[in-house]
């Protein structure tokens, strides 16, 4: 059923980023009655619109927490999107469609992270699942449970609808250049518009989730930029059911046939922007060991965007260096799949009843400080 807007008048939670951390936050806060507004620098920067959008925290071999959370959140995401698409009207483009990971070897598939949540192929096995792959792959993983969502055409727009319907206020073209506090406590943030005219809007309550750009506000926040190139290619409808997760190349088969490949992973890239001829290469390479025929399949996009990464690749969740500021950030290449968790978590912890204790033990696991030194 579809929540009702809010009508509480409170000063609204000010959300720092409108990407899909943004949006998932503002969405969970809306739907406990809470006032939000989304302050969104430039919507095309997000790392939800540039991400392939896999449910993968079994294909990418995650591991300790950061598996425990993926797989917290691969749980929620059916009711999540349930409860998206009744707010909006909209549909998100859930695929649960089984993700498959290629390996060159038995033995290397045997000692894969997460082999034991999987189902063991050999090259009939992956032959069978993946029609058409190439041939330098003689076992594989099956992770029925892992899948996709059409994060760039479906699941952000739905999210925005969903939270405009639920009475969430968007400033949209409003870059934030300072966090204001006193004594460690968050006072407001200084902000530019559209027009360049700087202003303050006070606040006591807000979310950092600027994405890679995170530290730039904190400096203290270890998140840093992760470039990632990706292409789309059109192919023939159901020509591939599965997504293909290859080392370096994924391949993610949306329902109509459009093919998103991605990624290169670059470190050194900082914040450069656009393609690289080494990095489309890359991705073209791929494409030819995982499905050869897809190599014929007319191009139809190429994009880039910025990963963020922390130290151990694990997101920043919760409390932050300062009283106010909450923190939803370095969610590396996992963020369409922890949206669901991360949304529940903030929203409860900004919840007058906070968290309970099992939700304070995950934010314990990703606070901004446990890196040490
Ligand atoms: N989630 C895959 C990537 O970031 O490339």
């Amino acid at each position: 059923m579809a929540a009702t807007p809010a009508t509480n008048t409170d000063t609204p939670v000010l959300i720092l980023g409108g990407g899909l951390m943004g949006l998932a936050i503002a969405h969970a806060l809306a739907r406990g009655g809470r006032a939000v507004e989304v302050l969104s620098r430039r919507r095309s920067e997000a790392a939800g619109f540039v991400a392939a959008g896999m449910l993968a925290p079994h294909a990418e071999g995650l591991s300790g927490a950061l598996l425990q959370l993926g797989q917290r959140s691969l749980e929620r995401i059916p009711g999540w999107v349930a409860q998206i698409e009744a707010d909006s009207g909209l549909s998100c483009g859930l695929r649960p469609c089984g993700i498959v990971v290629p390996f060159a070897t038995a033995a290397e598939r045997d000692v894969y992270p997460t082999a034991p949540w999987g189902e063991a192929l050999d090259r009939d096995g992956l032959e069978r699942e993946l029609p058409g792959i190439g041939p330098g792959w003689q076992a594989g993983l099956l992770f029925r449970q892992d899948g996709q969502i059409d994060n760039r055409r479906q699941l952000m727009r739905a999210l925005e609808r969903a939270c405009v319907e639920l009475g969430v206020r968007f400033q949209e073209g409003v870059e934030v250049l300072e966090l204001l506090h006193n004594n460690h406590q968050l006072t407001g943030v200084r902000v530019r518009d559209a027009a360049a005219h700087v202003e303050t809007l006070q606040t006591e309550a807000a979310v950092l989730c600027s994405g890679a750009w995170s530290a730039q506000l904190l400096p203290e926040l270890p998140v840093f930029p992760v470039k990632g190139q990706m292409l789309s290619l059109q192919g023939p409808r159901e020509a591939l059911q599965r997504v293909i997760f290859g080392p370096g190349t994924y391949l993610v088969p949306r329902e109509d046939g459009l093919l998103v490949v991605g990624a290169t992973s670059e470190r050194e890239a900082g914040f450069t922007e656009g393609l690289t001829p080494f990095g489309q290469r890359q991705l073209q390479a791929g494409i030819e060991a995982l499905l050869p025929e897809a190599s014929q399949w007319p191009p139809m996009e190429r994009w880039w965007g910025f990963r963020p990464c922390t130290p151990d690749e694990g997101p920043l969740l919760g409390a932050s260096p300062l009283n106010g500021l909450q923190l939803a950030a370095g969610h590396h290449r996992n963020g369409v799949l922890l949206a669901a968790i991360t949304a529940e978590l903030l929203s409860a912890n900004l919840s007058p009843e906070g968290c309970n204790p099992d939700q304070q033990a995950l934010l314990e696991l990703f606070r901004w400080d446990r890196f040490g030194g």
